[in-house]
């Protein structure tokens, strides 16, 4: 098996749920991204977000499903889910978005049962591609590296009603202990932070007043991997138009009546 990422930083990422990896995505797929990007962001506009697009890879394969399915985030995301081998690993979802002016974006949560649409405590990770540069006026992912752990149930069950962006209101105590911990990594196109599946993060926005506010936005591509066992119980999703309650494992998705909302990356690629 290829080690895309080395030993120190695997056992960062399990002492920690969150690792900066540099340069993961590069060349002709990163050009390819950004040019891809513009016509996503052309979309779907949500009030969250300046623009919104799930499943970008069957939106507009060229590049996302390439991304998601034959580049260095596979090598990644077996590497770190090592059950993978033996289950098959599984795109559960990926997102578009940009971040635009003075948006705020998603306060400190784990991602909801529409953003990662499988059962309670299963695992998995996101891998969070940069496709523009994010600097230290802001644009990019903030996360709180140890908050996976079981000590912040609290402030999971906080959000688990649907409120999945507002911590701050319904809980400013979790929300000052998470704010404490944040790391918000500067990174240029390409530069990807990988985090487990409840780590806390949130969006950061750009610094009132700064440049970058002014300027065209950040994009980023993310893709969420999980092995084939996940049990998708509890999670939703759109089957022939309609929303969905999800049951049974990723891998039995197609026979149990859930067809093409999930992606088993070929065994063969790298
Ligand atoms: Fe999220």
């Amino acid at each position: 098996m290829s080690c895309i990422i080395p030993d120190e930083q695997v056992f960062e990422y399990k002492e920690q749920g969150t690792i900066v990896v540099k340069n993961l995505l590069s060349g002709d797929l990163l050009e390819r991204a950004k040019r891809s990007s513009t016509a996503l962001e052309e979309k779907i506009p949500v009030p969250t977000f300046e623009s919104l697009a799930m499943d970008a890879w069957k939106q507009r394969e060229d590049p996302f499903l390439e991304i998601a399915t034959r580049s260095p985030l596979v090598a990644a995301a077996r590497q770190l889910i090592p059950e993978s081998r033996e289950e098959g690993l599984f795109v559960l979802k990926d997102a578009f978005f940009k971040s635009v002016g003075a948006n705020q974006g998603c306060g400190w949560h784990v991602d909801d049962k529409f953003f990662w649409p499988a059962a309670p405590n299963t695992s998995g990770i996101n891998i969070w591609v940069a496709l523009d540069n994010v600097t230290s006026d802001g644009g990019g992912l903030a996360v709180a590296p140890g908050s996976h752990t079981s000590e912040f149930l609290g402030a999971r069950d906080a959000i688990a009603n649907g409120d999945t962006c507002a911590l701050a209101q319904i809980s400013p105590e979790w929300n000052a202990r998470l704010e404490a911990m944040r790391e918000t990594p500067t990174l240029q196109p390409g530069d990807a932070i990988i985090h487990t599946r409840y780590m806390f993060h949130r969006s950061d926005p750009f610094r009132d007043g700064s440049d970058a506010q002014r300027g065209p936005g950040v994009a980023r591509y993310s893709v969420r991997y999980v092995p084939g066992s996940t049990r998708l119980d509890g999670g939703f999703g759109r089957v022939d138009g309609e929303i969905t309650k999800l049951t049974g494992t990723i891998r039995d998705a197609n026979t149990n009546g859930f067809h093409g909302l999930f992606l088993e990356v070929p065994l063969s690629t790298p």
